[in-house]
C-alpha cells in the first residue's frame, strides 16, 4: 500500500525540477522510483529532509542540492503519521519534523504520500505528537507542554534519549484527540524551547492514500 502511494506521487516528477525529499518508510520507495527514474535519463536535484534520506538518495545516485542554493521548491513528496479530512497533518515519527516543515514550507506544491491505516478521524487519536525542543532545560519546556492536557515521554532510543538531526530532543505529546489543531499548533510554538512541532495545517496539497482496493486521492 506504501508502495503503491509512493510510485502513483512519482508521476507527477518533471524534468528539471527541484524536488522535496520527505523521510520513512512510504518515501523510501519514492527514493527508489526517482532512482530508477534519474537513471532511465531524469534530471532533477532533490533536497533531503534527513540524513536517513539523503544517504538512501546517495545510494540511487539522486543528484542533491540544499534549500540555500534552491529557495524555490517544485515539488515535495513526502510521508505523515495521521491524516483528517482538511489534509491536516501529524507528522514527525521519523523525528525529521522540523525541516521536513521548512521544505514543505518553501515548496509550490506538496504530495504526502500514505497508506489507508493514516486516514484519521480526528488528529492525535492514534498518534502522539511530536514536538522538538532544544536540549537546555527541557524538564521545564517538558512541564510546559503538560498544561495541554497530555502525557509527555521524551523520545528515547536503546534506553537513550533520541537526538533529531538538528541535535535536539523530541517530547511525544499523547493526547485523547486533538480538538483544535489550528490553535495548538501556534499555541506549542510560543513556547521558548519548542523548535517545532508535527502539526501541518495548509502545507499538504494532495494526500495519495495505498489501500488494498487501490490508490485513493484527497485534496
Ligand atoms: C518523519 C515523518 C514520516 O513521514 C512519518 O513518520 C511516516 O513514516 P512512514 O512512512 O515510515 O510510516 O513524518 O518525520
Amino acid at each position: 500500500m506504501k508502495r503503491l502511494a509512493a510510485e502513483k506521487a512519482c508521476e507527477y516528477i518533471e524534468d528539471e525540477m527541484i524536488l522535496g525529499l520527505g523521510t520513512g518508510s512510504t518515501v523510501d520507495y519514492a527514493l527508489r522510483k526517482i532512482g530508477k527514474m534519474v537513471n532511465e535519463g531524469l534530471k532533477i536535484k532533490g533536497i533531503p529532509t534527513s540524513f536517513r534520506t539523503k544517504k538512501i538518495a546517495k545510494e540511487e545516485k539522486i543528484p542533491l542540492t540544499s534549500l540555500e542554493e534552491n529557495p524555490e521548491i517544485d515539488l515535495t513528496i513526502d510521508g505523515a503519521d495521521e491524516v483528517d479530512s482538511e489534509l491536516r497533518l501529524i507528522k514527525g515519527g521519523g523525528g525529521a519534523l522540523t525541516r521536513e516543515k521548512m521544505i514543505a514550507y518553501y515548496s509550490k506544491k506538496v504530495i504526502i504520500v500514505i497508506d489507508e491505516t493514516k486516514v484519521v478521524k480526528m488528529l492525535g487519536i492514534d498518534f502522539s505528537l511530536p514536538v522538538e525542543v532544544v536540549k537546555f532545560g527541557w524538564t521545564s519546556t517538558k512541564e510546559k507542554l503538560k498544561e495541554f492536557n497530555c502525557n509527555v515521554e521524551l523520545r528515547k532510543i536503546m534506553n537513550n534519549p533520541y537526538i533529531t538531526d538538528n541535535s535536539n530532543y523530541i517530547l511525544d505529546c499523547e493526547f485523547d484527540r486533538i480538538k483544535d489543531p489550528v490553535k495548538l499548533e501556534i499555541d506549542i510554538n510560543s513556547i521558548p524551547g519548542v523548535v517545532e512541532n508535527g502539526l501541518f495545517i495548509g502545507l499538504a496539497d494532495e494526500i495519495i492514500v495505498g489501500s488494498k482496493q487501490g490508490i485513493k486521492t484527497l485534496g
